[in-house]
């Protein structure tokens, strides 16, 4: 049943909840939830100019669900990946996931980007419009070029010229 949630901006404050959060989401049967939280800590290394966005929802005064897209290369172009994205466990299937990434579409709309990718769930992202990205022209190489779970949402501010080979910041980061 949906729940009275609240999205923000991330702030330094919210750091240790938002680590626990993506921590407790992605503890399962296939993993730990370590490599998820090393990506959050390598975004937040990052110049921040390169987080494009960075959310959490709250209930009850609670982090409960947490969203980051940071600034990849799509060949020359400056373009915003997703991840991760986590709801803490006991707070699934309650809306939060949509909350953070209706919000987070929103604004990185009104920011002007051309576009958005993720690499997940096709049955979970598109609910928002999301669709596989090879036959798009754009290619995520460590999950083979064209999985179908590497995904693109088409902005507003779109344009033909948006093709290529996707890094994300921190694997760009590691080549400089
Ligand atoms: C995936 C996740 C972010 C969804 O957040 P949520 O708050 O539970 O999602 P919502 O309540 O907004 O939406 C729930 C709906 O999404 C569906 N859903 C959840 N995970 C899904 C998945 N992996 N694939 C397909 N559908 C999925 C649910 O079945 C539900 O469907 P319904 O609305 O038809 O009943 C959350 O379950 C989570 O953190 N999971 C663990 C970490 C993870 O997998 N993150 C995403 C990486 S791809």
């Amino acid at each position: 049943m949906p729940i009275d949630v609240s999205v923000r901006p991330t702030t330094e404050g919210d750091r240790t909840q938002v680590l626990c959060s993506v921590r407790e989401a992605f503890s399962g049967e296939v993993g730990d939830g370590r490599e998820e939280v090393e990506i959050v800590e390598a975004v937040w290394s990052l110049d921040a100019s390169m987080s494009a966005c960075d959310l959490v929802a709250v209930t009850g005064g609670e982090i409960v669900g947490h969203v980051l897209a940071s600034l990849g290369r799509l060949d020359r172009l400056a373009i915003p990946g997703i991840a991760p994205l986590a709801v803490r466990p006991d707070c699934q299937g309650k809306g939060i996931g949509t909350a953070l990434m209706t919000d987070l579409v929103r604004r990185l709309d009104l920011r002007g980007f051309p576009l958005v990718v993720v690499l997940g769930d096709p049955g979970y992202y598109g609910r928002f419009g999301f669709q596989p990205s090879g036959p798009l022209g754009i290619h995520y190489l460590p999950v083979g070029a064209d999985s179908p779970h590497f995904q693109v949402l088409h902005l507003g501010g779109h344009h033909q010229a948006c093709t290529g080979t996707y890094v994300y910041s921190w694997e760009a980061s590691n080549e400089l």
